[in-house]
């Protein structure tokens, strides 16, 4: 695991100094021109596919929904997914404090997290209120040169904050630019992004630009009928890789997070709350997924236990299990 350096530059005051930018850095470009991009798993249930078989490597993914919609769910999934497989994380979070993530994420059936940012696998960022703009121009080159090339998973929730501290749309995008263009140095990077006003207008600069500059875009939705409420999700950029034009139903699932509803497959329609399911589950987790990490099956066996037959509405079993397999599949 490589060390951190000294996190406390967010505590220091910056220098006020204006970066000097390089002609590359003023023209730069978004590379990935080749057919064939290096993809690595997604974490999320049934994504993967969706997205020509995962998120490519070394790029930024934004996933853009409204308060609940999932969003940091999604980030956190990313993240154990990579941590699963020996993969370091970075969280940097501009809106929650370490404890409250760990909280939420066990509340989400990751027990284990703690484990991780003991061992400093996991490095949580809490850069709440911090000058992020000064941080990006002045320390994040030092500290990308001690990181680079390390795999990392990286989530920044929200990337909202680090917008709006500049009112200038040249200087947002030319911060935007600076700092994904660092990141991708490190590794793969999920940012989430706040959808506020009306669902599915993405046209204001706080959103278009991050969604501009980024290499695959994410839309995370709510449709609300009558009765009751489903998630959607809906791929609307994947660089340079076949994506899914549709929107696909999802559930969230304690122990296993985010899980795509399998298209045209049936699934449990009725209001049921015996324990089947569960219970099949439990024994595919000895057969048919013996050879997921230990610790995913550990997860998702003490989150069976609490679960029952309509944790599962519209999921399809069979769909289910190889979707698990398919993630672990590398
Ligand atoms: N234990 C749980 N089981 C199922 N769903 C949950 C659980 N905890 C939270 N959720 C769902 O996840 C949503 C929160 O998702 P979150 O990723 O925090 O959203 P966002 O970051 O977009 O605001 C909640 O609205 C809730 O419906
Ligand atoms: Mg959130």
């Amino acid at each position: 695991m490589k060390k951190m350096g000294d996190f406390a530059f967010i505590k220091i005051d910056f220098k006020v100094e204006r970066i000097k930018r390089t002609l590359y850095e003023c023209t730069y470009v978004q590379k990935g021109a080749s057919s064939y991009m290096d993809k690595i798993k997604t974490g999320l249930i049934g994504l993967n596919s969706l997205l020509n078989g995962g998120i490519n490597r070394n790029s930024i993914t934004v996933v853009i929904g409204a308060a609940g919609s999932g969003k940091t769910t999604f980030a956190t999934q990313f993240l154990r997914r990579g941590l699963e497989r020996g993969n370091d994380g970075l969280f940097i979070s501009l809106d929650e404090n370490k404890e409250q993530l760990i909280t939420e994420a066990r509340e989400m059936g990751w027990y284990n997290i703690s484990d991780h940012i003991e061992s400093e696998s996991l490095i949580f960022i809490d850069a709440n209120g911090k000058n992020f703009s000064e941080f990006v121009r002045e320390e994040l080159p030092n500290f990308v040169a001690e990181w680079a090339g390390s795999n990392t998973r990286i989530v920044i929730d929200p990337l909202t904050p680090i917008i709006w501290a500049n009112e200038d749309r040249y200087t947002q995008r030319e911060l935007l630019m600076l700092l994904f263009k660092e990141i991708k140095k490190i590794g793969t990077s999920v940012c989430t992004l706040e959808e506020h006003g009306i669902s599915g207008d993405l046209s204001g600069s706080e959103t278009f630009i991050p969604m501009y500059l980024s290499d695959s875009i994410v839309h995370l939705r709510f449709v609300r009928n009558d009765s009751f409420t489903q998630r959607q999700m809906e791929i609307l950029k994947c660089r340079n890789s076949k994506h899914s034009n549709r929107s696909h139903f999802f559930r969230i699932i304690k122990g296993f997070g985010i899980v795509i509803e399998s298209n045209g497959k049936k699934g449990i329609k009725k209001e049921i709350t015996t324990k089947n399911i569960p219970k099949i589950l439990e024994a595919d987790l000895e057969d048919r997924l013996s050879g997921i990490p230990s610790s995913a099956k550990e997860r998702i066996q003490q989150s069976l236990a609490r679960l029952d037959d309509k944790d599962f509405e519209n999921i399809n079993l069979t769909y289910l299990i190889d979707r698990i397999l398919e993630d672990y599949s590398d």
